[in-house]
């Protein structure tokens, strides 16, 4: 295998053209697009437009006139094309933290007498944070279980079984459909977190008959940093489920300034206080290119580009001190490739200093996306050499790199 192979397989990329939509900087290879996607340049029109006219000229009536009020629904509903839901069951709202309390803490109360959630231990730590702190407060009992002991968990006294669908360090992916009806025929519910689904693999949660899902709209959807996260509500439980953050903009009549809470009878209901509308007008731009590529290509491409970096890790870096963390199967991953080493921090560092970008994750992964909008093979074949280079002069050794940063 030589550049030349990757070249080739460029040559057919039916991406190819998507690249020149993003602004990335000459002389690096990003390969952290599922931590912080870059930015669509449509974004910076798009926001001095949203700064100038909307804001700026128009003040408070862009709220009906820009059409601000249902930006929450507008772009959830683009979103839920890129996740296999229907218009109507996702939202853009507040965080993916506060959307997973919120749809773990009303679905609770649809499995009337079972108090358990389950999950998995080693699932972002955020997820089991809040789970967490929900189970202290309504007393319920949260079992944290390694990955194969987790189905075997749910049983009669389990309400809600909650799973990364992408696991944020190993790529591996859950069965949706499988995993779904096995909580179902147990009577529990499945809240699934797509933070790092969305935009790449992708999935298609109405066909695997989901519950509930959330995810991150700064990752693979280029939404920018701390942009909002969007949620989903298969139709079915909307009417049931009852929101625990029961703020004015999720009433049936917000602008009715009724004295008592009276939740909106569909998604609306989720949304808690006043939208952010820059991030969603943000967040709109990234999420408007992945709707104009091809159905499909997206994940292909990118399990191209992972099977590519994968083999040649293993056949250029060989003896070098790395090894794969999670499934060599493409069909089971994400979009990202995970490798251990004894020396990731530094390593990842030292790799950052060389113009390829990706993170580390505690203890000792060293993390690499791969998305397919913006990235080519042969961004990869030279991203292994790169990596080669600095394994084999071990200039990962140097002091500068071992100094830890706040952010890894
Ligand atoms: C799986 C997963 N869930 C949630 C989050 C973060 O959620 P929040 O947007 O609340 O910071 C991340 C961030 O990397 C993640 O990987």
């Amino acid at each position: 295998m030589d550049r030349a192979h990757a070249e080739a397989l460029d040559a057919d990329d039916p991406l190819r053209a998507f690249r020149d939509l993003f602004d990335l900087p000459d002389g690096i290879i990003y390969l952290d697009g599922n931590s912080l996607g870059p930015i669509p340049k449509a974004t910076r029109g798009r926001m001095d437009d949203v700064l100038a006219r909307e804001w700026g000229h128009d003040l408070i009536t862009s709220w009906n006139k820009a059409g601000w009020i249902d930006a929450p629904q507008r772009v959830g509903d683009k979103i839920a094309r890129l996740i296999g839901a229907a218009p109507g069951e996702v939202a853009v709202a507040d965080s993916t933290s506060v959307n997973l309390f919120k749809l773990a803490a009303g679905a609770l109360p649809l499995r009337p007498g079972r108090r358990k959630i389950v999950t998995e231990a080693g699932n972002f730590h955020t997820d089991v944070y809040v789970l967490e702190g929900l189970a202290a407060l309504v007393g319920a009992t949260l079992e944290v279980l390694p990955r194969d002991q987790v189905l075997g968990a749910v049983d009669d006294e389990t309400a809600l079984l909650v799973l990364t669908h992408v696991h944020y360090a190993t790529a591996e992916a859950w069965d949706m459909a499988a995993v779904t009806a096995a909580a179902h025929a147990r009577g529990a519910l499945v809240l699934w977190d797509l933070s790092h689904t969305v935009g790449a693999a992708g999935c298609d949660l109405n066909r695997a008959d989901a519950d509930l899902a959330v995810g991150c709209g700064y990752k693979h959807l280029n939404g920018g940093p701390g942009a909002p996260a969007f949620l989903f509500v298969a139709e079915r439980h909307q009417a049931a489920i009852r929101p625990p953050l029961s703020g004015w903009m999720g009433h049936a009549a917000p602008f009715a300034f009724e004295p008592r809470y009276r939740p909106a009878p569909d998604i609306r209901a989720q949304l808690c206080g006043t939208p952010p509308i820059l991030g969603i007008a943000a967040l709109e731009c990234g999420v408007d290119i992945h709707l104009r590529a091809p159905a499909g290509a997206v994940a292909a491409k990118g399990r191209s580009l992972c099977e590519l970096f994968t083999r040649l890790v293993e056949a250029r870096c060989g003896g070098l001190g790395l090894t794969l963390v999670g499934p060599r199967d493409m069909a089971r991953r994400g979009l990202h490739v995970a490798f251990a080493h004894p020396d990731g921090y530094a390593l990842v560092q030292a790799l950052i200093a060389r113009g390829v970008i990706g993170d580390f994750r505690d203890p000792d992964i060293c993390r690499f996306g791969f998305t397919p909008l913006f990235l080519s093979h042969a961004e990869v074949w030279d991203a292994v050499e790169i990596l080669r280079d600095v394994l084999e002069t071990r200039a990962f050794e140097r002091p500068e790199f071992r100094v830890r940063a706040t952010v890894t």
